[in-house]
């Protein structure tokens, strides 16, 4: 069963997800260039066939996609697939509005040529046949493991730990190799199935929420570290039994560019498979922090940056409150709490979006 109960629906993350967007914005343009060495079909040809994966609902995929197809138009005008994939809890009706916004004489999404598909299925697994993608993108995915390990983190709700400015020591390095060694694990399945599914010379990008250890920065500072404190004031003042928060683990893993280019370094499977053509950490720009600086309305930051966390953390906190507690009440208290306290000190949560990624080309497995 997969440990993650998807993003808040209805529109929820669509709305609350431009900071995600941005970190594509900086990693499509690898795909972009790279779209000349590309094998396509000749119009009239087999379709060409796109795959996102973890899609979510849509708005930032759809946006990605269209900015590829754009590209593979210069080369093709081969009839295509784009394929949006993402877990069954995913809220895929709202994925299909964005696919076709105004019904019938609704101009395609993708552009002239291009028709749409939805996949339910895990990206850690094969979803489509054999041999059949020509280009597959991942965005702010691959860091979702696939199933918590049979690990506790008491004093904390992740296993990368609290930032430089919490307590380090809240996450020992025994308590997170579970974690690691999980996250390697669903990559090697990530990996290999892609190399099954793209055909020889197809493209693999994949860009996610990171780890940057020579900074000693990750993606999760400022975000995790206020969650657990608006969590722990609930604690406190009663409203959350404490056996709630040692027993919340949020199922993510933040990795480094090393940790996402090692499989394709250590498994002999997967380096015959693919080339890695680029691999790189970015700091990708966090729009309501560039709000911040230009208004100074720390107000209005602390309303934007709940919102952007709130998306991708909040059914994972409601996933953890028992039955017996009240908790849409419990869930607007926290995040109440967790844009005040971001208001009150907003150095102690400062959020840097570090983002890895990789891009590789499929190659022709070798034989024997
Ligand atoms: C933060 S959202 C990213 C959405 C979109 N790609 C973007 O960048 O805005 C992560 C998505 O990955 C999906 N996801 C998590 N684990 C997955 C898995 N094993 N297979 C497919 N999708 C998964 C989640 O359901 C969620 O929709």
């Amino acid at each position: 069963m997969p440990s993650t109960p998807g993003m808040k629906p209805g529109g929820f993350y669509d709305s609350h997800s431009d900071t995600q967007g941005a970190a594509i914005d900086t990693f499509l343009p690898w795909l972009v260039d790279a779209v000349d060495e590309l094998p396509v079909p000749a119009a009239g040809g087999p379709p060409l066939t796109l795959l996102d994966l973890g899609s979510s609902q849509g708005k930032n995929a759809i946006r990605a996609m269209r900015g590829l197809a754009e590209a593979i138009r210069r080369r093709t005008d081969a009839p295509a697939w784009a394929l949006f994939s993402d877990l069954p809890t995913n809220d895929f009706n709202r994925l299909f509005v964005n696919l076709f916004p105004h019904g019938p004489g609704s101009p395609p999404p993708i552009g002239e040529g291009v028709f749409t598909a939805a996949v339910a299925g895990s990206a850690y697994g094969p979803i489509v046949p054999p041999a059949s993608v020509h280009v597959a993108t991942s965005f702010n995915m691959i860091g979702w493991l696939d199933a918590l390990p049979p690990a506790r983190l008491p004093r904390y709700i992740l296993a990368t730990g609290p930032s430089a400015r919490g307590d380090r020591s809240a996450v020992t390095e025994e308590e997170r190799e579970p974690f690691r060694r999980q996250a390697a694990s669903d990559l090697h399945r990530f990996y290999r199935a892609r190399a099954g599914e793209l055909v020889p010379g197809g493209k693999l990008l994949v860009q996610v929420f990171g780890r940057d250890e020579a900074r000693d920065r990750s993606a999760s500072d400022g975000i995790y570290d206020v969650v657990s404190d608006a969590l722990l004031d609930l604690v406190d003042d009663g409203s959350l039994p404490a056996k709630v928060y040692e027993d919340l683990v949020f199922p993510l893993y933040f990795r480094t560019a090393g940790e996402l280019v090692e499989p394709i370094e250590s498994e002999p499977d997967l380096a015959s498979t693919f080339r890695v053509d680029r691999a790189e950490t970015v700091e990708t720009p966090v729009p309501f922090n560039a709000e911040l600086e230009r208004d100074g309305d720390l107000g209005e930051w602390a309303r934007r940056f709940t919102g952007f966390l709130r998306a991708f953390t909040e059914p994972i906190v409601a996933a953890a409150i028992p039955a017996n507690l009240p908790a849409d009440e419990i869930l607007a208290d926290a995040y109440r709490r967790v844009e005040a306290r971001l208001e009150e000190d907003p150095a102690r949560y400062e959020f840097r979006f570090i983002s890895v990624g990789v891009l590789l080309t499929r190659t022709p497995a070798r034989r024997g």
